[in-house]
């Protein structure tokens, strides 16, 4: 399929001056995401029908922070348990402190990182399978995928083709907190299910 370039230059952001002058970015990879937080309430502003003045705010996705452990607590290669961002199916996670700098890793070392526990090929359960010696998690029961925690939860091997969901982190103090998820959890249509 071949792109029209005027839709791939407006996509690019290259017909936008602030883009053009670096003020505002247009499109965010997943590095940039993790490291700038990457979690911030979407509002987008809707018209109403019939009334071309009026416009409502929407809110897109906002994802509930909370509290998950103390960093003080942390030994490195000990994992922590943790449900995020409900206590639904598919909800449970990870939260280890690596001892080696992480994608999206936080405290003084960038080294704690957290994921999903579910496979995202067939929905693997990978509770019990992190390897200290790789800081990966796998191989998965089902299939043998495994996943590396210091880059963003990417397959090394196996069978599944998407990245382990990574809850984002955000520390105050010695709490930490989890404010969100980059991708998404298996077995969902949106991460929140309401
Ligand atoms: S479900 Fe995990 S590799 Fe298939």
């Amino acid at each position: 399929m071949t792109i029209d370039p005027r839709i791939a230059a407006a996509v690019n952001g290259e017909n936008d001056e602030a883009a053009k002058a670096g003020t505002r970015p247009c499109l965010m990879n997943r590095r940039t995401f993790l490291l700038t937080g990457g979690v911030t309430t979407a509002v987008v502003m809707i018209g109403i029908p019939g009334l071309p003045e009026a416009q409502t705010p929407a809110v897109v996705a906002t994802y509930p922070r909370k509290l998950i452990t103390k960093l003080s607590s942390l030994k490195d290669d000990e994992p922590f348990d943790f449900e995020y961002p409900d206590e639904g199916q598919y909800a449970e996670s990870i939260l280890v402190k690596l001892g080696r700098e992480a994608g999206g890793g936080v405290g003084p070392k960038s080294d704690v990182v957290a994921f999903n526990y579910t496979c995202t090929h067939q929905g693997g359960p990978l509770q019990g399978t992190y390897q200290a010696a790789d800081k990966a998690l796998g191989p998965c029961p089902l299939h043998l995928t495994t996943f590396d925690l210091t880059r963003h939860g990417i397959f090394i091997s196996g069978q599944a083709y998407q990245s382990l969901p990574q809850v984002l982190l955000e520390v105050e103090g010695d709490d930490i907190y989890a404010v969100g998820m980059f991708g998404l959890i298996y077995g969902r249509f949106y991460n929140l299910q309401g």
